[in-house]
């Protein structure tokens, strides 16, 4: 028998080495903020598909910026997901200066991520390089300053709101959602190396997520599977965040209830990661004249690219969408709820380089044990760029897996800029189309110097890569890195790669797939060994971090901000329709509406780039409820769409049409529509103007 003195003893000893315990290891803490990135909805083309023809007229979905920062012991990262198509480095540097004025120097280019989740149906103009702001008729500050002002309120928020934490991490295989969109390019790679993975891409759904340490409540989740988010297709002209956006939105919707969306608390981003050759269209390719398969290497229907099309798994490309996010949402909440996710322990490390990409100059083995000496290339994109892919053809006459000169386009070329012998050696066997790295006129047309960036999170490595690694690229890095850390004889790591992140330089091929050129490989643009290079900076900068020694930082690309170059035109002014004022409802919805059809209304309207109502919206579907409207949906909401409309434009007359799909578990009862806008006058200042539609009932 013990004496009370020694329990009382034992016990106290106990509380003693508990506290201990909890006062030497470090607790994490978290903040998440999400916050609305939504550009100019109308008029400015989309950026993703390359199309200048594929100009907004209205909205499905808003974007977002979601953001997670994570601390440890006075250290901290930031991570944030956009809806957006990529970001670059202008973007992420004017977005760490605010920062640095808001909050001093905790946030850095050391530990701040910005990912790119690649939805294609976003406004463009914001890259502030060349090639990608050309066929949004250049700079567009409307869109820039949306992004910017968003991604910082995101930060914001996040920052705000920081708590102590649980992190788990979980992962699980999802099936039925992802296809190789250049299979035989994959089928380049070693059959010894392919032998190792059942499918020729990724199938996995790795996420971490989030509980509030006092009252074990679900704060958030991020989670990566690799897919583009291109179930909308270049015929789409409403702003869309695509499969991942609407995943979030389910996710979000599903625990935040009757909140709004993009009004959180719970915030759920569906981050992009080593998606390069990853197409969500699960029926793959098809001839649209004739219902038969493409040329297999070059994805062509009769030697043409345009009628080349990959489609499914819907029956069109809304449905296409919802299913596809449906199928990443039910994933999500199932890793959520599983009993396999594993806590991180403790440890938070980060570190990021600037690397001069052309002038990278390494000592390669290749397995064989032979040894060469491997160099980065300026800039190019090749010929199979200009054919685009089977998620969205180019309407030029260009073929994918094109690997000779055209002499016409080639005189083009030579007279813009003319590839020297040395690069058309080091880009081989890449016919050179534009060599974007010599073109300085008017400005920066690809970055050069590219963003490196680790972060570790207990045993979890998220590398953040600049632009769209192909599934076996993506394999290597992740095995490089294990490798690497792992061999310290720590816990075995997770690795994980964000992708599109910091800087966008496009595609990284493996050194095999490249030789096919198709477009990935021809959007490669440091040349064909842009992988191997990448695979030797990462292992570096992770073994720096783990011997805690210092490594050169690099220096920024320059600031090319003051000299942009822009094109579209200032919205003049509105003028109502004649014998109407703005917001007045030309066409009523029907008086009673069965749910599972569509509520249509029209309104006199404005310009909505007068106002880009971010945070707030152009539309709300109101219930009448104990003698109050209560929002029930914005135009963030996948049931409503918004199409702006000029009508004679001279005269500044337009209008929108706001569509509600009422679904079939909507609450009968009475609802109505309203509509919100700014106008322009000829003289002065914008004014807000709303209006609403007569009540109807849904039955
Ligand atoms: C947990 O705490 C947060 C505040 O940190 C609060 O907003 C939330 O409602 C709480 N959840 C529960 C289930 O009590
Ligand atoms: C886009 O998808 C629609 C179906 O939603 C289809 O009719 C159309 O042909 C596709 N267009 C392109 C250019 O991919
Ligand atoms: C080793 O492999 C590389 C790349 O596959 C190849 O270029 C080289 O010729 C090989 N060397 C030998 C000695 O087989």
């Amino acid at each position: 028998m013990k004496s009370p003195i020694q329990v009382q003893l034992q016990y106290s000893i106990f509380i003693i080495i508990a506290i201990l315990i909890v006062t030497v290891i470090p607790d994490y803490r978290a903040g998440i903020g999400i916050s609305d990135v939504t550009g100019p909805i109308v008029q400015v083309p989309f950026l993703g598909y390359a199309n200048m023809f594929q100009r907004g007229t209205g909205i499905h979905m808003r974007q977002f910026a979601r953001a997670f920062i994570i601390e440890e012991d006075n250290q901290r990262i930031a991570f944030i997901s956009v809806d957006v198509a990529m970001v670059s480095d202008g973007l992420r540097q004017k977005v760490l200066e605010d920062l640095r004025k808001k909050y001093g120097p905790i946030y850095s280019e050391q530990n701040l991520i910005i990912s790119a989740t690649h939805t294609h149906s976003g406004p463009g103009g914001y890259m502030m390089e060349l090639l990608l702001d050309i066929s949004c008729f250049g700079y567009v500050h409307q869109t820039f300053n949306a992004l910017r002002r968003g991604i910082i309120k995101a930060v914001t928020y996040a920052h705000e709101s920081i708590q102590e934490v649980k992190i788990f991490i979980s992962s699980g295989i999802l099936l039925e959602t992802n296809i190789n969109r250049s299979p035989l390019a994959y089928l380049l790679n070693p059959k010894a190396e392919r032998d190792e993975y059942e499918y020729d891409v990724d199938k996995e759904m790795v996420q971490l997520k989030f509980i509030a340490k006092h009252n074990n409540t679900l704060l958030g989740v991020i989670n990566w599977f690799a897919v583009h988010p291109t179930s909308m297709n270049n015929s789409n002209t409403l702003v869309s965040s695509d499969n991942v956006g609407y995943a979030s939105i389910l996710f979000e919707k599903h625990i935040n209830k009757d909140k709004l969306i993009g009004q959180g608390p719970f915030v759920a981003a569906f981050c992009s990661s080593n998606l390069g050759d990853v197409s969500p269209n699960t029926k793959g390719p098809r001839c649209i004249n004739t219902g038969d398969f493409c040329d297999n290497i070059a994805s062509t229907c009769d030697g043409r690219s345009q009628q080349c099309i990959a489609f499914g798994p819907g029956k069109n490309m809304l449905e296409s969408t919802k299913i596809i996010g449906e199928r990443l949402f039910k994933k999500s909440l199932e890793l959520v709820d599983s009993s396999e996710s594993e806590e991180l322990l403790s440890g938070l490390m980060f570190a990021h380089q600037y690397i001069d990409m052309p002038t990278q100059q390494i000592d390669h083995a290749f397995a064989n044990g032979s040894l060469i000496k491997i160099r980065g290339c300026l800039p190019a994109m090749g010929y199979s760029f200009a054919a685009g892919t089977t998620d969205g053809p180019a309407p030029f006459d260009f073929t994918q897996a094109t690997v000779s000169d055209n002499s016409m386009w080639s005189l083009v070329r030579d007279f813009i800029a003319k590839p020297t012998y040395d690069d058309t050696i080091c880009h081989y066997p890449k016919p050179i189309f534009l060599p974007t790295g010599k073109i300085q006129a008017p400005y920066r047309w690809q970055p050069r110097i590219v963003s490196i960036q680790v972060v570790i999170i207990g045993h979890v490595v998220i590398a953040a890569v600049p632009g769209e690694f192909s599934t076996m690229s993506g394999r290597r890095l992740r095995k490089v890195i294990e490798n690497t850390y792992s061999g310290s004889g720590s816990q075995k790591s997770k690795v994980i790669i964000a992708g599109l992140s910091n800087t966008y330089t496009s595609y990284i091929v493996t050194r095999e797939e490249y030789d096919l050129q198709r477009y990935e490989g021809a959007s490669t643009i440091f040349g064909p060994y842009t992988l191997d290079i990448y695979l030797h900076l990462y292992k570096n900068l992770i073994n720096s971090l783990r011997a805690r020694e210092d490594y050169d930082k690099g220096i920024a690309p320059h600031d090319i901000s003051r000299r942009l170059l822009s094109f579209p035109l200032p919205v003049l002014y509105d003028l109502p329709l004649l014998g109407h004022s703005f917001g007045d409802c030309i066409k009523q919805p029907a008086h009673k509406v069965r749910k599972g059809d569509v509520a249509t209304a029209i309104f006199v309207a404005a310009n909505p780039r007068n106002n880009l109502m971010l945070e707030k919206t152009f539309l709300t579907v109101e219930k009448h409820v104990d003698s109050k409207w209560i929002v029930v949906a914005t135009d963030a909401n996948w049931e409503t769409t918004m199409t702006w409309k000029i009508l004679v434009f001279i005269t500044g007359y337009s209008q929108v049409t706001i569509q509600w799909h009422v679904g079939k578990d909507t609450p009968s009862g009475t609802y109505r529509i309203r509509h919100y806008g700014y106008s322009k006058p000829f003289f002065g200042n914008i004014k807000p103007y709303h209006g609403s539609s007569k009540t109807f009932k849904v039955y």
